[in-house]
């Protein structure tokens, strides 16, 4: 394992930097006060953009008419939950016409509400899965395990889910989160390959919260390049699609400015060249957001570290 990631970490450096790719998606953050930013990820000419999720089943209205192809999320699961409405709506999608190739299983179910997580019990997981999820299999669509935190109870939490599971799920890829510099991601991303061989993976939540702007930027290009490279990762999605006013992660790792306007990474995520749009945060809000609290969406959603 630890042979593995150093010698992926080390492929990195005679690589040249290739600013496009097919495997980036939105990983999208509503924002009610400029609904217009929605916008900005499909009209940006060129944008690399090809598939988005939402946490949530429903596709969301901005991108009903989109090529973006819509990932659909079981978020969470409780005790009180009945009948089957995710694979309901996964399926009503499907017959009208929709092109659901993947759906993703819960997010953080191994966090707490307080940092953004669905805290499902593993068991709880298993059974939901077997009931909402596994059944969309014989339908050709492919499935997103759990997406758990990077933090080390992730891996604890996943073998409970599979052991509760008896068999019950086979989920064709694995999610993965990670805030936190390039090494540890690598390392981290390694370890779910060498946990999980039968799984090919999805980053769909990365960043390096709170650092300088060159830092942040080494850090995209460095982290993109990688899993451009790795014929494992499939698929990729960064955290930070809302403005740097806002951000919890920090105004740095924001796609937007705080006036809207695409960041040198928001542009090269697109697969655009640099913007000079410089992010700037807020510092009342700053304050109020230190200690990695939340973004609390207009959906109700928690967004998550
Ligand atoms: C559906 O999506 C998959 C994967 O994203 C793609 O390969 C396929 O071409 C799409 N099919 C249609 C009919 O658009
Ligand atoms: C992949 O491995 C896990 C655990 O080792 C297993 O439970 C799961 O069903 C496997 N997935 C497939 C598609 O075989
Ligand atoms: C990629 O994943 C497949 C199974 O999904 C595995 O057979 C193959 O060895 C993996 N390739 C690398 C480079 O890890
Ligand atoms: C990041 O990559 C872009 C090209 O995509 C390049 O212009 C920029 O200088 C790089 N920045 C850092 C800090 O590596």
């Amino acid at each position: 394992m630890i042979r593995t990631v150093k010698a992926a970490v080390l492929a990195i450096a005679p690589l040249a930097i290739s600013t496009s790719s097919s495997k980036r998606g939105l990983c999208y953050v509503p924002s009610s006060k400029y609904p217009q930013d929605d916008k900005i990820w499909t009209d940006t000419p060129g944008s690399d953009l090809s598939w988005y999720y939402n946490y949530q089943s429903e596709p969301s209205s901005s991108y009903k008419n989109s090529d973006m192809e819509f990932v659909p999320m079981l978020w969470g699961a409780s005790d009180s939950d009945t009948g089957t409405p995710f694979l309901d709506s996964v399926k009503a999608q499907i017959n009208g016409g929709a092109n659901i190739s993947y759906v993703l299983g819960f997010n953080e179910p191994d966090g707490t509400a307080a940092t953004g997580g669905s805290a499902v019990p593993a068991e709880l997981a298993a059974s939901t899965w077997i009931a909402q999820i596994e059944p969309l299999k014989e339908l050709g669509v492919k499935l997103g395990a759990p997406a758990v935190t990077g933090a080390p109870n992730g891996f604890t939490w996943l073998q409970d889910f599979f052991t509760a599971c008896d068999g019950g799920c086979t989920p064709d890829f694995i999610p993965v989160h990670w805030y936190g510099n390039f090494e540890g991601m690598a390392s981290h991303v390694g370890q779910v390959m060498g946990t999980y061989p039968n799984m090919t993976v999805w980053v769909t939540e990365w960043g390096f919260p709170n650092q300088k702007l060159e830092a942040t930027q080494e850090y995209y290009n460095m982290s993109s390049e990688w899993f451009d490279r790795m014929e494992n990762i499939t698929h990729y999605s960064y955290f930070g699609a809302f403005r740097s006013d806002v951000s919890n992660v920090g105004p740095n790792s924001a796609l937007l400015t705080q006036n809207g306007k695409l960041t040198d990474i928001g542009s090269w995520y697109l697969g655009g060249a640099a913007m000079h749009n410089v992010p700037k945060g807020d510092s009342v809000r700053m304050a109020r957001f230190a200690g990695w609290s939340l973004v609390v969406l207009a959906t109700g959603v928690y967004m998550v570290l």
